[in-house]
């Protein structure tokens, strides 16, 4: 069997690709390369396409063909919070009008079987434990596209035209391999090891939060067991055939670490002699937010098996292999 994974070449996108491989799939990959790395998914088939174009769906509608592609992980997606609420149109055009466009490429090349990368901040504000069942409520472009094709991918499910699982992940961090590793500083773990690498001390937003240690706690995940809960749900989807009905799920461990512990071990792992840095609170960081993985677990059986230590050291090592 062969998925097709959009966004392949990017940094969960690839570990996908090396986990479906790992299960005895055949992976091919559509990218643009706009933020993907074709030195992650050496000996893949590529397309290089924008799928936010509409001259895309022809050449992702034959490429499903020649590769007898079954299944579609699909990834790839303008994913930054600040600018989706400076450029709401490139989130729309390219979140929306991309799954759009991919999903007429699945009909027309007749493949039905779905996974999509969505987020916890389809939640929006979002405190304490979040379940499936929590009130979603984007409040960026970026929250409100992810969920805006869930809500595409339900509709089309109802009615036969696609069988989809949408995952839901929390904070993504860490990698597989050096090569994997994720080269945009954005979250807060590679956030704080680049403040490292350059010398700098790495910053805690506020330490008056009424949580364990003052600061805000979040669930982190490591990428290599997000990739591996997409081979589930594919292998889900498959099982229930014509019986699936989409369902959502959260992708996070149901344990919440505090910005302290996460900055003290990452100093920890580089080594490097820096004090974190207490600065005011962010206006809109939620206390805590975490994920209950009681439904992941449950009906598809997944577990996490790597602990912050893991996703700290390895996307250190990663860090230092970029910088080498
Ligand atoms: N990284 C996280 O913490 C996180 C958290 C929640 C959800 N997600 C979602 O996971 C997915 C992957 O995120 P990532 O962290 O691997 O990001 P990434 O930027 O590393 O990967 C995205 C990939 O999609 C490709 N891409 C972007 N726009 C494209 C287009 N128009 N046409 C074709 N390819 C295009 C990029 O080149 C890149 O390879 C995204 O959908 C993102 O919203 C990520």
């Amino acid at each position: 069997m062969t998925c097709l994974v959009t966004g392949g070449a990017g940094y969960i996108g690839s570990h996908i690709v090396a986990s479906l491989q790992a299960h005895g799939y055949a992976a091919v990959v559509v990218d643009d390369l706009s933020s993907g790395v074709i030195t992650r998914i050496p000996g893949i088939s590529l397309l290089e396409a924008d799928i936010s174009d509409e001259a895309s769906i022809d050449a992702m509608t034959q490429f499903m063909r020649e590769n007898q592609v079954t299944a579609v992980i699909h990834t790839a997606a303008l994913k930054s919070v600040p600018e989706s609420v400076a450029d709401p149109l490139s989130y729309y055009r390219v979140n929306i009008g991309g799954t759009v466009n991919l999903i007429e490429s699945m009909k027309r090349a007749g493949v039905t079987n779905f996974v999509f990368s969505s987020t916890a901040a389809v939640y929006g504000m979002a405190k304490g434990e979040v379940t499936e069942d929590s009130p979603t409520m984007p409040i960026n472009p970026y929250g409100e596209t992810k969920l805006a094709s869930e809500d595409l991918l339900r509709a089309l499910n109802e009615v036969g035209q696609v069988r989809a699982a949408s995952l839901r992940y929390f904070n993504v961090a860490g990698t597989a391999t050096d090569a994997l590793a994720d080269n945009f500083a954005t979250n807060l773990i590679p956030q704080v090891l680049r403040r490292i690498v350059d010398g700098q001390s790495p910053k805690v937003f506020g330490t008056d939060y009424e949580t364990k240690d003052g600061s805000c706690e979040r669930d982190y995940i490591h990428v290599a067991d997000l990739a591996d809960a997409h081979i589930l749900a594919l292998t889900a989807i498959e099982k229930a055939g014509s019986q699936w009905a989409f369902d959502v799920f959260n992708v996070g461990t149901g344990t919440a670490y505090s910005v302290i512990e996460v900055v003290e071990r990452a100093i920890a792992a580089s080594g490097a002699s820096v004090e974190l840095e207490v600065d005011a609170r962010r206006p809109g960081d939620p206390a805590r937010i975490v994920a209950n993985p009681a439904k992941i677990r449950s009906v598809l059986g997944w577990r996490h098996s790597h602990d912050l230590d893991d996703m700290v050291n390895s996307a250190w090592s990663g860090m230092k292999a970029l910088n080498a």
